[in-house]
């Protein structure tokens, strides 16, 4: 047992030494202070690093480039990205070579952000980072060739036997078996509630639509992990909206408001995100809703013939300033109901980088529904499909877009 004399006394003798060693400490913090300066900056935990990461991200939203300005390149080299023949989930309204059409041109413009580039689409990696989850495209049929074109995009690298492709009612689902990852499309044009839902056989005259109703629909999103969403044609009636307050049944006659269509659109956004903030986990989730889908129904707007359309169109718009008739105030109503979202909504602005493409409709080179007349074998831009687009096309574009949104957004800022 020691004394406490003798304790002290061995301190007495040590603080030389501790001095010595306080010093040698100082001067190598003098020396090294570069390296002690990084290791304090670096975020010690977990969590901290997730703020850290936050912030970058952050950082690059604001200084990164707007995606959605820019112009359309020629590009013979890199674009299309795959061959029409080559992707057999490509539904026949928009297989546009097989049905006659005679130039190709549509197929390589690229589009160019101002201030920076679009990393390569990579479908491996694309698939590894969807290891184990589930994307789903919810909206119309423009949704619908956006999901195929994604599908297009990635099934190339993915061996025949293990990657399935199946619709039942609603839902179109493509696995990748050996990735355990699904893509989907459910068709819902309104998102919420309507009397245009059945998937084959919807209504297309007198539209109604139940604008706070979204279980019917929203059961079937329970367990996705990344959602894309649009909605925007089926609202352009031209007339007020039909609001049914009530449920689809006997009340259905008595119970209809008629409401302007802003507002209506807004008030299904609205019942969409509200779904959203109550049964999304803003860790597992990704959402991101895609603006309008123009179409290219007047050749006048853009400085065309008279009475024309899309039929015939081979190259896009030059303009810059070129807008049709894609509705500005449907934009604010998009804008002012996510601006309030608890939950993080990507818009993928992609209205203006259409708008400039008159060329890239399916025009008349789809499946027709119904046989022809010959009154409209005689004029042919009188049947000319210029709301949908040729695949491979635009929307291989869109899912550049949505592929830089959800894996680089760092990579805004490179040029
Ligand atoms: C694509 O991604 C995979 C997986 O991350 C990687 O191994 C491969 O090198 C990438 N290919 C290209 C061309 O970058
Ligand atoms: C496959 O992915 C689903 C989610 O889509 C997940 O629930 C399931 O556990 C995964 N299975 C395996 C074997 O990883
Ligand atoms: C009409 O809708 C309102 C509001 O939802 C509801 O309270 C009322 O019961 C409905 N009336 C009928 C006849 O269904
Ligand atoms: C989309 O971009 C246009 C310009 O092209 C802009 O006017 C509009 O506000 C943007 N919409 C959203 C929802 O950010």
């Amino acid at each position: 047992m020691k004394s406490p004399s003798s304790s002290i006394s061995i301190r007495k003798t040590s603080y030389s030494s501790y001095f010595l060693i306080l010093f040698f400490i100082f001067f190598l913090v003098i020396i090294y202070s570069q390296d002690f300066l990084c290791i304090l900056r670096q975020p010690p935990l977990e969590q901290e690093k997730d703020e850290f990461e936050q912030k970058v991200v952050e950082k690059a939203a604001e200084t990164g480039c707007d995606l959605f300005s820019g112009e359309w390149v020629y590009d013979e080299d890199t674009r299309p990205q795959y061959e029409e023949n080559e992707c057999p989930y490509i539904q026949p309204q928009l297989t546009c070579q097989a049905h006659g059409r005679p130039d190709k041109g549509y197929q390589h413009w690229r589009w160019q952000p101002h201030g920076c580039s679009l990393p390569s689409f990579n479908a491996t990696f694309m698939l590894e980072m969807l290891r184990g989850k589930r994307m789903m495209f919810i909206g119309d049929s423009l949704n619908r060739g956006q999901f195929v074109s994604m599908v297009c995009l990635l099934h190339r690298v993915i061996p025949e036997n293990s990657k399935s492709f199946e619709t039942i009612d609603s839902l179109t689902v493509f696995k990748a078996k050996n990735y355990n990852a699904s893509i989907e499309f459910y068709w819902a044009p309104f998102l919420v509630e309507s009397n245009s839902d059945d998937a084959v056989v919807h209504r297309i005259t007198d539209r109604i639509v139940r604008a706070g109703s979204i279980n019917k629909h929203a059961k079937h999103w329970k367990g996705v992990d990344i959602f894309v969403f649009n909605t925007y044609l089926w609202w352009m009636t031209g007339q007020k909206m039909k609001i049914l307050r009530g449920s689809f049944g006997d009340e259905m006659k008595n119970n209809i408001t008629l409401m302007e269509t802003e507002d209506a659109y807004k008030l299904a956004l609205r019942r969409v995100v509200r779904w959203l903030e109550k049964n999304l986990d803003p860790h597992q989730n990704r959402v991101f809703f895609a603006t309008m889908s123009p179409t290219h129904e007047s050749s006048e707007g853009w400085g065309g013939e008279k009475d024309g359309n899309c039929y015939k169109e081979t190259t896009p718009i030059k303009d810059v300033n070129y807008w049709g008739s894609s509705s500005k105030k449907i934009m604010e109503v998009i804008k002012q109901v996510f601006k309030k979202s608890k939950v993080g909504i990507s818009v993928l602005n992609i209205t203006q980088l259409s708008e400039y493409r008159k060329d890239a409709h399916t025009s008349i080179h789809k499946k027709q529904w119904n046989p022809l007349t010959a009154e409209q074998i005689a004029n042919p831009k009188s049947y000319a499909d210029c709301t949908h687009w040729c695949l491979p096309g635009l929307q291989d574009t869109w899912n550049e877009l949505l592929y830089t949104e959800l894996f680089f957004p760092g990579q805004k800022q490179l040029k």
